[in-house]
């Protein structure tokens, strides 16, 4: 059997999320686990109860120990912030090495052919070259292990969202939980027009939590997992914000939600304020609009400023301005064609709209073209069929389609690093 054909049966893909680790072999689907570990070990209370089993615990094992302790957040490390891993920070590598090895132990395969993985592993278009190096000594480390990891590659995540939707020349914006890039892509992506923003869907968490404070759930909206369910079932991106509230607050009952937080008899009826299901959704188009004053004034965090070259982009720039920085810097040549093809992807952009409310709710695609015409930019935009899980797919295509031959090179950041030649 030729190694293409091998290759093909054994490709899998890694998307390294802030939130989520997705990954797994040619599949409909990945399997997801939060990129969070839980140190077992640092714990005196779960040392006493569970004995040491293992130093460190991720996966859906994590939820069984969180009850026993009292303060969390000592324990369970999520290694991501803005899509990147700090170079020192040791418990955060522990952690994206811990999640990496779960994923090749519950994905092993039967076949007694099999003899490692072609791995590719997406990280962030901003990673620096350290992030490269650490994954790839790990993923040396658990091919010793196991025999998990044939060849290994990386490839910058919007550049697979390209990938998977087979697109050229286009510009891809790929917004998660915490962060997201602008990239625009001709065949390769360019990187000094890369603009990587430090938000995502934790910033419309962090207005989702305000809301429940204001509807007297406080305690509630400490709770993470809490607040994402609720942003998610009630978050409505607006056609145009201004407008969306006046008929929100004229017509409240046709914006009139309950969310019912599942498991439980608990339930949030938001009843007239339904125009705040707005503020969610406008939040991740437009932080700087000035009903977020408020908010900020009160202590909801703002987003963090990014440095692109020379340019400062401010945290609470408009996601339109954004990618007119990004375009600023692309040959004038290309733009027609980039103006053709904005690809929207990432669980940040999954906004649905109901039934019914089609004439001030929109999705996310319809959001930036709106926006983009408002600054005089025409311009074709369409989300993936599969938001949340793209940057994967593009991975698994990526390991297929690489040719077994091409050996890493750190300049071009392209080729396999591999069993027998490089570990
Ligand atoms: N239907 C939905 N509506 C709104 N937001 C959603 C929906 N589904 C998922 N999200 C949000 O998408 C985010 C997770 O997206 P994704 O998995 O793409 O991020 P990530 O890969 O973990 O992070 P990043 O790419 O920023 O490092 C979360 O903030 C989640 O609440
Ligand atoms: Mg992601």
């Amino acid at each position: 059997m030729g190694t293409s054909m091998y290759k093909q049966r054994f490709a899998y893909g890694e998307d390294y999320g802030t939130s989520q680790f997705k990954f797994g072999p040619l599949a409909e689907r990945p399997q997801v686990i939060d990129n969070r570990g839980l140190f077992l070990s640092e714990s005196k209370t779960l040392l006493r109860i569970y004995g040491i089993e293992k130093e460190v615990v991720v996966g859906p094992d994590v939820v069984k120990y969180l009850g026993s302790l009292e303060d969390v957040s000592r324990y369970l490390v999520y290694p991501m912030r803005d899509g990147l891993v700090d170079k020192s920070d040791e418990r955060a590598w522990r952690v994206i090495e811990e999640v990496t090895r779960y994923g090749f132990i519950v994905s092993r395969p039967q076949a007694r052919d099999f003899d490692g993985f072609y791995v590719t592993a997406a990280l962030s278009a901003i990673a620096p070259d350290y992030m490269y190096e650490r994954l790839f000594e790990i993923h040396a480390k658990l091919d010793e292990e196991g025999r998990f990891v044939k060849a290994v590659t990386i490839i910058p995540q919007p550049l697979a969202v390209a990938i998977a939707e087979k697109s050229v020349t286009c510009v891809v914006i790929e917004s998660g939980h915490g962060n997201t890039q602008i990239t625009p892509i001709s065949a390769y992506p360019i990187r000094s027009a890369i603009v990587a923003l430090n938000r995502g869907g934790a910033e419309a968490d962090a207005m989702a939590a305000e809301i429940l404070k204001d509807l007297g759930f406080g305690d509630r909206a400490r709770e993470e997992k809490f607040v994402r369910m609720f942003k998610e079932a009630v978050g409505l991106v607006p056609r145009d914000l201004d407008e969306a509230i006046k008929v929100a607050k004229s017509s409240p009952e046709r914006f009139r939600t309950v969310f019912r937080v599942p498991g439980t008899t608990l339930q949030i009826d938001l009843e007239r304020n339904g125009w705040m299901r707005f503020l969610i959704g406008e939040i991740v188009f437009n932080p700087g609009h000035e009903v977020f004053e408020s908010y900020y004034k009160r202590g909801m965090p703002r987003p963090k400023d990014t440095v692109v070259g020379e340019t400062i982009v401010h945290g609470d720039t408009s996601l339109v301005e954004a990618i007119q920085v990004s375009l600023s810097r692309v040959s004038v040549e290309l733009l027609p064609s980039l103006y053709n093809d904005f690809i929207l992807s990432g669980g940040n952009f999954s906004w649905k709209v109901p039934k019914g409310l089609e004439d001030v709710a929109v999705d996310s695609a319809e959001k930036l073209r709106l926006e983009l015409a408002k600054v005089g930019i025409s311009s074709r935009v369409h989300l993936v069929s599969d938001p949340l899980y793209s940057v994967w797919k593009g991975a698994i295509v990526y390991s297929i389609a690489l040719p077994e031959e091409v050996e890493w090179d750190w300049k071009t950041r392209e080729g396999w690093y591999r069993r027998g030649v490089h570990y």
